[in-house]
């Protein structure tokens, strides 16, 4: 039997990137909208007094008369074994891998604390409306296969990896090229394409890969067409140095990854700060995506990413928007928008409401390639929305008390003063996920 349900409120999702402040054209909004899904997927959208009498009787409204049902938000570079990596003091990115990450992700040798861990982290992202999210792994597969069991319990779409490591960690945390090899494509079978759940084959970065190492996350892409990679990318000086000390042969750091043939559209990169010009060349021309990772960028020190430059209409590279737990200091995307306009503000430049949470939702999802699943709220795709309160505090409340009642200004405060208490409520599927208390 179809299991039917709706959603009612004020439907927002995007239709194309808006090309600036007010840009009425790249968004559908319905000020009293409903959205009606069927086993998991949105079979109808529109304005509720026309949708409301097709519904089949005693069909379950759940009605949030002042509320934003958007999208779930998309997370595209986050560390499932960083949970308890997050705000450690007074450190750049070595030394902080070093001294806290290594210490922290080798305790997910024990399969039972991966699956405490992967619970809570599903509930904390469902907590502040993120439905799908791009994850790394500890290097220990257990890590993985705990995070799918627990992802594909709730019927959420992840898409995450067992980080490869063979060199410059403790031993306790490295692999080898052949045993990465072999777990990686151990867990893409078991788990690729099984329900919601895909696979990045996922090299920590090149300071952690030996050349056997890259060699193989290469040729499980070309063994497994479809499959993500993921990796970290010139997000500090120290790290881009010893790069270029260990690959002497290399023109460039980019260019690592692109001989060993990871650089693709189905690349996500990890912060993308310092590159030169040829190294953007590689990113454009072979569509890989550069993630932006604003509250980690600036909880370490890195550097700001030039979303101008990247973006040049010239060779323009796309790009993604994540949180980076633990390195970053938020599991809200509100927060990390919030973080990346000022980011922007450093640099001279602004971003608009309108695109910032365009990113969160088909922005992000079209950098992985899932758009025609996730990402807007529209015919086809899966029931995962998410019910933003923009008067969840006072200050909330009381600063929207002084607007005029213009879209793209709550949706403003809501990323730069709001977090997981404006997160009402979270749909995977249709259902429930998450309520507010
Ligand atoms: N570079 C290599 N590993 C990491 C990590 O865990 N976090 C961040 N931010 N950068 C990295
Ligand atoms: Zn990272």
């Amino acid at each position: 039997m179809l299991q039917t349900s709706a959603i009612r409120g004020r439907i927002l999702s995007f239709t194309a990137e808006p090309a600036g402040y007010g840009d009425r054209s790249s968004y559908d909004y319905w000020a009293d909208g409903l959205v009606r899904i069927e086993d998991g997927r949105i079979v109808a959208v529109g304005a509720a007094d026309r949708l409301l009498p097709t519904l089949p009787p005693a069909t379950p409204v759940d009605h949030y008369p002042d509320d934003l049902v958007l999208p779930g938000l998309i997370d595209c570079h986050i560390h499932l074994p960083q949970t308890q990596v997050v705000a450690s003091y007074g450190t750049q990115l070595l030394e902080w891998l070093q001294r806290y990450t290594f210490v922290e992700e080798q305790k997910f040798a024990d399969p039972g604390h991966a699956a405490t861990v992967a619970r809570f982290f599903l509930d904390e992202l469902l907590r502040n409306g993120t439905t799908t999210a791009a994850i790394f792994g500890s290097v220990h597969p257990a890590s993985v296969e705990a995070l799918f069991s627990e992802s594909e319990r709730r019927g959420t779409a992840m898409i995450a990896g067992k980080v490869m490591m063979d060199r410059h960690a403790p031993p306790t945390l490295t692999d080898t090229a052949t045993t990465a090899y072999d777990d990686s494509k151990a867990l893409i079978e078991r788990w690729h394409g099984r329900g919601r759940q895909r696979y990045a084959v996922t090299p920590r970065f090149a300071i952690t890969s030996t050349e056997a190492q890259l060699e193989a996350a290469g040729a499980l892409l070309r063994a497994y067409p479809g499959i993500h990679l993921q990796t970290h990318l010139a997000e500090n000086h120290d790290e881009i140095a010893t790069v270029r000390r260990l690959f002497p042969d290399d023109a460039s750091y980019t260019a690592v990854y692109q001989r060993f043939g990871l650089l693709s559209p189905r690349s996500l990169l990890g912060h993308c700060i310092h590159l030169a010009e040829d190294e953007l060349r590689l990113l454009a021309d072979s569509d890989a995506v550069a993630v932006f990772c604003p509250t980690s960028n600036l909880f370490m020190g890195s550097g700001l990413f030039d979303h101008a430059r990247i973006n040049d209409p010239g060779r323009p590279i796309r790009i993604a928007l994540a949180t980076d737990i633990g390195g970053g200091t938020s599991y809200s995307l509100l927060r990390t928008a919030g973080e990346g306009y000022k980011v922007q503000q450093l640099q001279g430049r602004s971003w608009t409401a309108l695109s910032a949470f365009h990113q969160m939702t088909r922005g992000n999802a079209r950098a992985l390639g899932l758009d025609d699943e996730i990402g807007t709220v529209s015919t086809g795709r899966y029931g995962d929305l998410v019910v933003l309160d923009a008067r969840s505090t006072a200050a909330m409340a009381h600063r929207l008390d002084a607007s005029e009642g213009e879209l793209d200004e709550e949706l403003f405060v809501l990323m730069t003063l709001g977090d997981d208490r404006a997160v009402r409520a979270t749909y995977v599927q249709g259902r429930c996920a998450h309520r507010r208390a």
